[in-house]
């Protein structure tokens, strides 16, 4: 029982997060110029890998949810990869953004969006193995309207 309740704690910690990074990958995708779209993709690439650190630490959702169900260690395995892959992926749109001339805005927005559909495909599936843990939703956290 008290595995369950830190599994639902962490779930709506994670949901709150994931909010707030959809919320920046929002404003990077509507920045208005290149300078702007820099510094929202900087604070993305930032916040994106300071979340996945979170996810992986001793104590936190993976470790937790591994610990419920020995079964989920390797679908675990799966997100740490995508973690990797994802973080690696907003290092390269934060240092696109930053090169001096050329670059292409709309191009750039193209792959935030492709990189935000990746980002939201690995986050269903976090929050399947959440369900499974705790047999119930967790609750929806606030999500800011899709622009
Ligand atoms: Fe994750
Ligand atoms: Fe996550």
């Amino acid at each position: 029982m008290q595995e369950t309740v830190t599994v639902q704690e962490v779930a709506q910690q994670l949901q709150q997060e994931h909010a707030e990074l959809h919320h920046l990958f929002e404003e990077a995708a509507q920045a208005s110029d290149l300078a702007q779209m820099s510094g929202f993709l900087a604070s993305l690439h930032h916040r994106l890998t300071a979340h996945f650190n979170a996810e992986e630490r001793p104590g936190g959702l993976y470790d937790t949810l591994g610990f419920c169900a020995p079964e989920f260690r390797r679908p675990l395995g799966q997100l740490v990869d995508d973690h990797f892959r994802l973080a690696a992926t907003a290092r390269n749109l934060r240092e696109r953004a930053r090169a001096v001339g050329g670059v292409d805005t709309d191009a750039l927005r193209v792959d935030i969006a492709r990189l935000v559909r990746a980002v939201a495909e690995h986050e269903n599936r976090e929050l399947e193995m959440v369900r499974q843990a705790t047999g119930r939703a967790p609750t929806p956290a606030r999500t800011p309207a899709a622009g």
